[in-house]
């Protein structure tokens, strides 16, 4: 269902794996919406995923970017604007990391070096995307940019670890840094806490099919899929969200706002 929504708009999209990633779908559909897209991940995700297909189809470039690195960053960012012929509208951080939760590490016995890499892959990069954004005065007017969370910053999942933290500080950046850039350039930044999703990061968490069937249930209207998650995307890149910043916004089918479902007694 493509309507233009994004026709002239020019971003960045951070995080596209393979086709099961939230950024992938979200590509795809800002693609059909006439948005101009440069793509980027680590550089060891673009040795082992298949991103250069997903630029192929979309006709992007990728340059390659650890997220952690402000050189790498400001290399993007420069080379983006020159590739997309000038400022930016859009940002999509769509990263997380947890190395605690890879190698399993419970949450009462973590480790303190990893907790802090985790934090910086997850949560500190946001900050540094946006800094450097705003160092090179890269964003246009009425821009937006989003990342993704999920809902373990407000509420206990036990086996989300580590992630829960940064989770809470990331939609933290949200809000500080939006206040910065409505004053600076009328740009607006949010997170979107998505539903449980069957990617690479999502099932890397402990018991997490168990876990997502029970979300599933626990939502009226089911968990969000990732093509759901890339059409809310769309709507707050486009012009019809222009008001709406410093906002954490919930895409879960409902989950966050039920207190019982008599179906969830008999999975
Ligand atoms: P994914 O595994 O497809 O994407 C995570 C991406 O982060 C990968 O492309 C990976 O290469 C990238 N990344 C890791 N370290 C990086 C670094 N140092 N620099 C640059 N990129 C790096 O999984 P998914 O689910 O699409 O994750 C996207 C976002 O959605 C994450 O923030 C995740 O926490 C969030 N989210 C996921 C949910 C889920 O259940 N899958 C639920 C709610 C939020």
């Amino acid at each position: 269902m493509a309507n233009g929504l994004l026709e002239g708009k020019v971003g960045i999209i951070f995080g596209a794996l393979d086709e099961k990633s939230i950024a992938w779908q979200t590509a795809l559909k800002c693609h059909e919406q006439g948005a101009k897209i440069v793509l980027t991940n680590a550089p060891v995700a673009l040795r082992m995923g298949g991103i250069q297909d997903l630029a192929d189809i979309i006709g992007a470039e990728v340059i390659p970017a650890d997220a952690t690195s402000m050189e790498d960053l400001d290399n993007l960012i420069v080379k983006s604007q020159e590739i997309l012929g000038g400022k930016l509208d859009f940002i999509l951080h769509s990263i997380g990391m947890s190395i605690n939760v890879r190698k399993k590490k419970e949450y009462t016995d973590l480790n303190h070096d990893w907790m802090l890499k985790t934090f910086d892959i997850s949560a500190i990069s946001f900050h540094k995307v946006m800094q450097t954004a705003m160092k090179l005065d890269a964003m246009n007017e009425w821009g937006s940019i989003v990342a993704l969370s999920y809902m373990a910053a407000q509420r206990v999942f036990p086996d989300y670890s580590e992630m829960a933290e940064s989770k809470a500080l990331l939609e933290s950046f949200a809000r500080s840094f939006g206040y910065h850039w409505g004053k600076k350039s009328k740009v607006r930044v949010n997170t979107i806490s998505q539903s449980p999703t069957m990617t690479t990061a999502g099932s890397g968490v402990k018991g997490f099919s168990d876990f997502y069937s029970y979300s599933d249930t626990m939502s009226p209207l089911g968990n969000a899929s990732s093509q759901a998650c890339a059409d809310y995307c769309v709507t707050l890149f486009s012009d019809l969200t222009r008001m709406v910043t410093m906002q954490n916004l919930l895409h879960d089918g409902g989950f966050s706002s039920m207190g019982m479902e008599p179906d969830v007694l008999s999975l």
